[in-house]
């Protein structure tokens, strides 16, 4: 267990050590008890942490709002357009300015190309941690919720079981790469066999892949591509399809939800379920397309997930932010 971790960003999990990474679940479940018992963890008590939101929210905002004032402190709700940044302000002044204001940033920015460096701008001229609420290459809270609901489910050490992390269509719009980026790059490290099922214009970034395989190499877990959406629940222990854009092969947002019309089979269902292992549990971070992604019976169903990873969410960032904002 790490204790030195004050005044640290969290960009990804993938810049934190295994030990490091460690210590944020087993603060995350400390805190998790702390609340069920009504046990006070007042230890944010006066500090406070901007969050900054260029895109829309309801958990993440929500959690981060409700797990400062469960940790004693304040969280500033910001919307970019209701700032000076569409006016000048830069990442440099948001970092420097907002930095002496309050003991941490937290940022979602989701812009393809922009997303993730302007987080890093930020951070490279703040003093206080800076926290990725979700970029267009991440979303760090939410595979470590999601991490966290797994061990929950099936034990600490999940090496050999299966996740499977799919695409599957949506109809709303195109979301970003960042979850299934951060998951299967998080779920790698603790050993999982972990198949990425996506049609061939959905593609990842490669350089998330061969971290992936590279973390699979190191802790003896697997990872593998496949394209058939039945392929990848056979047999599996997590599923956890959801929907993302045709990134990777046009920014065209119309053209990307063009392509996503070729596939709105892929939609999760009883008869896919049935193919999976008889443990599986369904996961889904949400908003989720209803009847169109997941049928109402599997996420309402007994093998969903859906709202322990909800829920987790606010104990990782509270775990994250004592450990860091202190
Ligand atoms: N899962 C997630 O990040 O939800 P919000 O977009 O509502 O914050």
């Amino acid at each position: 267990m790490q204790t030195h971790l004050v005044g640290r960003d969290m960009i990804t999990p993938d810049e934190w050590t295994d030990d490091e990474v460690n210590t944020i679940f087993e603060v995350a479940f400390d805190l998790k008890r702390r609340r069920a018992m009504g046990e006070p963890h007042a230890l944010l008590r006066d500090k406070v942490l901007a969050l900054m939101f260029f895109f829309s929210s309801t958990r993440t905002r929500v959690s981060f709002e409700a797990g400062m004032a469960q940790l004693g402190g304040h969280a500033q709700f910001i919307e970019s357009r209701t700032t000076q940044i569409s006016h000048g302000d830069t990442a440099k002044e948001i970092g420097e300015i907002v930095g002496r204001y309050c003991d941490g940033i937290a940022i979602r920015q989701c812009d393809w190309g922009v997303g993730n460096q302007y987080i890093r701008d930020v951070a490279q001229y703040s003093r206080v941690p800076v926290l990725n609420m979700q970029c267009d290459w991440y979303h760090p809270f939410q595979a470590l919720a999601d991490m966290m609901t797994i061990f929950e489910r099936f034990g600490r050490d999940v090496r050999g079981k299966t996740l499977n992390v799919s695409w599957a269509y949506a109809s709303s719009y195109q979301k970003p790469l960042s979850v299934p980026q951060s998951l299967i790059t998080l779920a790698t490290r603790y050993g999982m066999n972990v198949r990425l099922t996506r049609p061939p214009e959905f593609k990842l970034m490669p350089e998330i892949e061969d971290l992936a395989r590279d973390y699979a190499r190191r802790s003896g877990g697997s990872f593998e591509v496949l394209d058939d959406f039945d392929a990848g629940f056979e047999g599996a222990h997590v599923v956890y399809p959801k929907s993302w854009g045709a990134t990777l092969t046009t920014t065209d947002m119309e053209e990307s939800a063009r392509i996503a019309g070729q596939y709105t089979d892929w939609i999760t269902d009883r008869r896919r379920m049935d193919l999976a292992d008889e443990s599986v549990c369904y996961m889904h971070c949400l908003p989720a397309d209803r009847n169109i992604e997941v049928t109402d019976e599997v996420i309402d169903g007994p093998q969903s997930a859906v709202y322990d990873e909800a829920e987790n969410r606010l104990h990782v960032q509270k775990a994250v932010m004592a450990l860091t904002m202190r």
